[in-house]
C-alpha cells in the first residue's frame, strides 16, 4: 500500500501543529506550503529532525511551490490571516477571500481528486468559495469548525461536572461565528442528559439553567477568548487536532459522526449554503448529513446562524467573489 499524500496550504501556527500532529501519527506525507520563502522548508525540516526521536517515518517536504501538492489525497488549508484581539472571524472576509480563491484554483489544478478541509475564517464564507472556485462535489468539500466548538463545549461541561471528557457528547451546529448553536437538550454523560446532571448538582433547576447557559456563552466565544490571552493571532493547536480527527475518519473510512461545515441541500430547510450539521465521514468525505429533530428554541436559533452565514456570504458575492 502506498502512502497517503497530505498537503497544508499555509504554513502558519496551525499548520506547523497539523505537521507534527501527522507525522506523529504516521497518517502519510505531508506537503507544507506557503508563499513565505523558506518558511514552511524550515519548519518541516525541524519537525523532521524529531523522527528518530519521535519514531516514524512519514516524509515532511515544505514548499513554495504548487506543484508539489500534485495528486495529493488529503489538502488541509489555513492560508490567510488570523484575528488579533478586538477583531470577528468576518473582519476577515476581504483578505482571506483573496488568498483562498488563489488556492483554490491551485488545489483544483494539481490535486483535482483530493478531499479538502478548510479550517482558514470567516469559515462558513471560505468553503463556499472554495467550493465554488474548484467545482469539486460537495462530499470533498468540507469545513473545520463544529469539531472544535464541540470539544470546546464538551471540555466546559466535564470541568464543570468533574467527570472524564470521554464521557461527554456535546454538539454544536450553525455557522463557526457568535450565532454558533451549541445543542443543550442533547448534551449528555454517556447517555445521561447533561442538565440533570446539573440540576442534581445544584439541587436548583434555576441555578443549573444559569451555569449551562454560562458554558453555552463560553462556547460561543471561545475562540476570542484564546485570542485575547494570545494576543498575536488564533487558536492554533486545538483547531489542528480538529481538523486530523476529520482527515483520520476520511483515511481510515471510519464512518465518525461529526459536526462538520457541509453543504445543506434542502436538509435542515436549507439549500445551497455551507453550514455546520452533523455528518457520517468515511472514505468518501461528506458520505450522510445526519438530520436531527429540533425544536422551536433550537430552530430559532439554527435559523439565526443560518441567517448570520447567508448575510456573510452575500457581502463576500457583492464584493465581487
Ligand atoms: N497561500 C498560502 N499560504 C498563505 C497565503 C497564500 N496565498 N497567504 C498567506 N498564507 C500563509 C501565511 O504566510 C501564514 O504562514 O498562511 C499562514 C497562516 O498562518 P498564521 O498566520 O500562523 O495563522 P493560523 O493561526 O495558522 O490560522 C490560519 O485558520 O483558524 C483560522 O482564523 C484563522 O484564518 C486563520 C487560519
Amino acid at each position: 500500500m502506498t502512502r497517503k499524500k497530505i498537503a497544508l496550504i499555509g504554513g502558519g501556527q496551525i499548520g506547523g501543529v497539523l505537521t507534527q500532529l501527522i507525522a506523529l501519527r504516521e497518517l502519510g506525507d505531508v506537503v507544507l506550503f506557503d508563499i513565505l520563502e523558506d518558511m514552511p522548508q524550515g519548519k518541516t525540516l525541524d519537525i523532521a529532525e524529531a523522527s528518530r526521536v519521535d519514531g516514524f517515518d512519514s516524509n515532511l517536504q515544505g514548499t513554495n511551490s504548487y506543484e508539489d501538492i500534485k495528486d495529493s489525497d488529503i489538502v488541509i488549508i489555513t492560508a490567510g490571516l488570523p484575528r488579533k484581539p478586538g477583531m470577528s472571524r468576518d473582519d476577515l472576509l476581504v483578505t482571506n477571500a483573496k488568498i483562498m480563491k488563489s488556492v483554490a484554483e491551485n488545489v483544483k489544478k494539481y490535486a483535482p481528486n483530493s478531499f479538502v478541509i478548510i479550517i482558514s475564517n470567516p469559515l462558513d464564507a471560505m468553503v463556499t468559495l472554495f467550493k465554488k472556485v474548484s467545482g469539486f462535489s460537495a462530499n470533498r468539500v468540507m469545513g473545520q469548525a463544529g469539531v472544535l466548538d464541540s470539544s470546546r463545549f464538551s471540555s466546559f461541561i466535564a470541568w464543570e461536572l468533574g467527570v472524564s471528557v470521554k464521557d461527554v457528547n456535546a454538539m454544536v451546529l450553525g455557522g463557526h461565528g457568535d450565532t454558533m448553536v451549541p445543542l443543550v437538550r442533547y448534551a449528555n454523560v454517556n447517555g445521561m442528559p447533561v442538565m440533570e446532571l446539573l440540576e442534581r448538582k445544584y439541587n436548583d433547576a434555576a441555578k443549573a439553567k444559569e451555569v449551562m447557559n454560562a458554558m453555552v456563552e463560553r462556547t460561543k466565544m471561545a475562540g476570542g477568548e484564546v485570542v485575547k490571552l494570545l494576543k498575536t493571532g488564533s487558536a492554533f493547536y486545538s483547531p489542528a487536532s480538529s481538523a486530523i480527527a476529520m482527515a483520520e475518519a476520511i483515511l481510515g473510512d471510519q464512518k465518525r459522526v461529526l459536526p462538520v461545515c457541509a453543504l445543506l441541500e434542502g436538509e435542515y430547510n436549507v439549500n445551497g449554503y455551507y453550514v455546520g450539521v452533523p455528518a457520517i465521514i468515511g472514505a468518501n468525505g461528506v458520505e450522510k448529513i445526519l438530520e436531527i429533530t429540533l425544536d422551536d428554541e433550537e430552530t430559532a436559533l439554527f435559523t439565526n446562524s443560518v441567517n448570520a452565514v447567508k448575510s456573510l456570504v452575500e457581502d463576500m458575492e457583492r464584493l465581487g467573489f
